[in-house]
């Protein structure tokens, strides 16, 4: 079996990130996770990376002030020099132009901690509480150039119990991300989840 290669791009504690070098340890896993890649030097999962022996590189947003596209040409750069075929953002905090969107169309993942369309953008389970919803969940979905808004590839949903903080929820959906993402990426990998050409252009 021929493994499709995977970049992980990360920001911060990288738990989903780990949940896929995980999966992908699996001799029948059809993905190898070959690079991760951080835009902030110190984000805390670089540190589980080398220690599983997965190459890692940084490129700081910072040096490119406002020019997101030269930022997102640095990172290319690294995904082509590692002939990666995937990438999955995990917890990867910038948001990207068309340009790198399309560029990386039907090959680009995310993880979004609700169950979308509900609670796009942050603060997703401060937000389901305040909504009173009794499901929450997490969503893996193809990335397109409007934000959160990719066809979906899996869901999971979680409920929400009395009591719960953000904290206890983001706990539950948080376990449930853990298990979807390596899922979602063998659909992609295995080429039985595929974004639909009518979909790639969406804005
Ligand atoms: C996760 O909740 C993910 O859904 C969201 O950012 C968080 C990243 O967590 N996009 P981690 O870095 O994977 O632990």
């Amino acid at each position: 079996m021929t493994k499709k290669r995977v970049a992980v791009l990360i920001s911060g504690r990288g738990s989903n990130m780990t949940a896929l070098i995980a999966a992908a340890k699996a001799p029948d896993y059809p993905a190898a996770i070959v690079l991760v890649l951080s835009n902030l030097p110190d984000a805390a999962g670089l540190v589980h990376a080398r220690q599983a022996e997965i190459a890692t590189a940084v490129v700081d947003h910072r040096a490119f002030g406002a020019d997101r596209e030269a930022f997102e040409r640095a990172l290319d750069a690294r995904l082509q020099a590692q002939g990666v075929e995937i990438v999955c953002l995990a917890g990867f905090m910038r948001l990207l132009t068309p340009w790198f969107v399309k560029r990386w169309s039907g090959r680009l993942l995310n993880i979004h901690p609700a169950l979308l369309p509900q609670f796009k953008g942050l603060h997703t389970h401060r937000r389901a509480l305040a909504a009173g919803v009794s499901e929450h969940g997490a969503t893996v979905h193809f990335v397109v150039p409007e934000m959160d808004a990719g066809p979906i590839i899996l869901q999971a949903a979680v409920p929400v119990i009395a009591g719960d903080t953000e904290a206890t929820l983001a706990a539950r959906v948080l376990e449930v991300e853990h298990r979807i993402y390596p899922q979602a990426l063998r659909l992609v990998a295995e080429g039985r989840a595929a974004l639909a050409a009518g979909e790639t252009s969406k804005q």
